[in-house]
């Protein structure tokens, strides 16, 4: 049994954003959520999450988790924001775990080694690693394996910086944690209260520090925009690699983004450039062409989009195809055989079996029959500038190329449309509608004109 305290209440300067920093995305989540799920895969009694700057946004990011929420009014330091979740658990004996909002790649299992010294009788135990790179982080003073102090940056001297061992900021106390936090002063560099001076102020008291030494990649920080993109690469990395392992093929993995939130079967082939984001699912087979951006869209079996379509809210069945170059937008559903090629645009729009609209169309707010022929140029005009309205186009019809069709408005089953019509009224089934000027031809007209004739 344990609490848990995430610090989150930081400013976050050094991203140069009105964002909170631990609300910035990594993968189409806010930081803070990756501490927040390493926090409650060890199921702890109590959560505590201290907020301060932008504190109602960061509040309002942390709906639907089971926390509660402690405030840091002023940002004077991390020892002073761990103080005040104190309230909040007050009469709850120890031990507790303490993380920060900003390090999203600490796993569950560190968190569990950091417990376990404490239950084997260290009052404190801390995440440390070596960084080929040290800069910005505190550094470890120690007496070989005895932990003696940190040294933050700012107060360190030239032989101190050079020490590669720092704090993760990742830490597990005891039961004595909220008196030894009334000790840390405010004497340094930034006039800060310094949480990790806390391995001083236990080691002063006779207690036991232990270090857990951790992989540098757990440790990274997020402070600056670059640390924030070296963080969703190491992110990206362990995806991509997860799904490969399922049997998904990626060519140029390196260049491929997708979230967690994505589901792939195996043999799903991605091309170099894929964008798959939300609640995108790609069933077993299919092959998403380069460049494609897919959002909360479904593939089933056998689906196909080739290069450069973009899809949000779109539903692709077996046999379906879309793009190179599709728009599919929300309520897009293509079901068996369809087809919807280049510069083609689908809104809330169901294409039963077989349809093809293969260039130049729009479709909005509408339902095709199967086996309907959609010529290149064809628009539902949905939109009389208040009302959206919709256009239904029976089974094996045939639209003509650069015709409209002004919703509401109906045609019916094998009826066929000419190119070039504007279409107001509903067309009868097995009907031919010609909505056009008919042709005429002036003999020896052009001629003239030109003084030949
Ligand atoms: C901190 C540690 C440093 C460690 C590093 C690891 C301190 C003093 N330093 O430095 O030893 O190597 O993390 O990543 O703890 N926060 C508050 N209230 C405040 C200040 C900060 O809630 O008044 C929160 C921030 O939102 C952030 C976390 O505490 O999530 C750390 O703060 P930050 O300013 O980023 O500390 P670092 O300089 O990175
Ligand atoms: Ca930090």
């Amino acid at each position: 049994m344990h609490a848990h305290v995430i610090l989150a209440a930081g400013q976050g300067t050094r991203m140069k954003s009105r964002l909170p920093k631990v609300l910035h995305p990594l993968l189409g989540k806010p930081m803070l959520h990756y501490a927040l799920e390493a926090a409650l895969a060890l199921k702890p009694e109590k959560l505590v999450v201290v907020v301060g700057h932008g504190g109602e946004v960061v509040a309002e990011a942390l709906k639907g988790y089971p926390v509660e929420v402690a405030w840091q009014k002023e940002q004077l330091g991390t020892a002073h924001a761990l103080l005040q979740a104190e309230s909040l658990l007050k009469g709850f004996p120890g031990p507790f775990l303490v993380t920060q909002g900003d390090t999203p790649l600490l796993t569950p299992e560190t968190l569990k080694a950091l417990l376990e010294r404490v239950a084997a009788g260290a009052g404190m135990a801390l995440l440390t690693v070596e960084l080929a790179d040290p800069t910005g982080y505190g550094r470890i003073l120690r007496e070989g394996e005895k932990v003696l102090a940190n040294v933050e940056e700012k107060d360190a001297a030239p032989e101190v910086k050079a020490i590669r061992e720092v704090n993760a900021g990742a830490y597990a106390f005891d039961g004595f944690l909220f008196q030894a936090l009334r000790e840390v002063k405010n004497e340094n560099a930034a006039r800060e209260y310094y949480l990790p001076d806390l391995i001083a102020i236990y080691r002063a008291h006779g207690k036991r520090v232990e270090a857990v030494r951790g992989v540098a990649e757990e440790a990274l920080g997020v402070n600056t925009r670059e640390e924030l993109a070296r963080v969703e690469g190491v992110l990206l990395k362990r995806l991509r690699a997860e799904w490969m392992g399922k049997g998904v093929r990626m060519i140029l993995p390196e260049t491929i983004y997708l979230e967690p939130s994505v589901e792939l079967a195996p043999d799903v082939t991605l091309w170099p450039g894929v964008v798959l984001k939300g609640k995108t699912r790609i069933g077993e087979g299919c092959e998403v062409g380069a460049y494609a951006v897919l959002e909360d869209t479904v593939l089933e079996p056998g689906a196909k989009v080739q290069a450069h379509t973009v899809a949000q809210g779109a539903h692709l069945h077996g046999g379906a195809s879309a793009g190179p170059f599709a728009r599919l937008r929300p309520g897009a559903v293509l079901m068996e055989e369809v087809h919807v090629g280049n510069f083609v645009e689908v809104k809330n729009s169901l294409l039963h079996k077989g349809v093809k609209a293969g260039h130049l169309a729009y479709l909005g707010d509408a339902e095709v029959g199967a086996g309907t022929n959609i010529g290149a140029g064809v628009i539902t005009a949905n939109y009389d500038g208040k009302r959206k309205h919709k256009t239904e186009i029976g089974k094996k019809a045939f639209i003509g190329s650069n015709s409209v069709l002004v919703a509401p408005v109906r045609v019916g089953d094998r009826a066929l449309v000419g190119a070039g019509s504007v279409i107001t009224q509903d067309v009868p089934e097995g009907a031919l509608a010609v909505a056009r000027e008919r042709q005429k031809n002036l003999e020896g007209y052009a001629l003239r004109k030109l003084g030949e004739g």
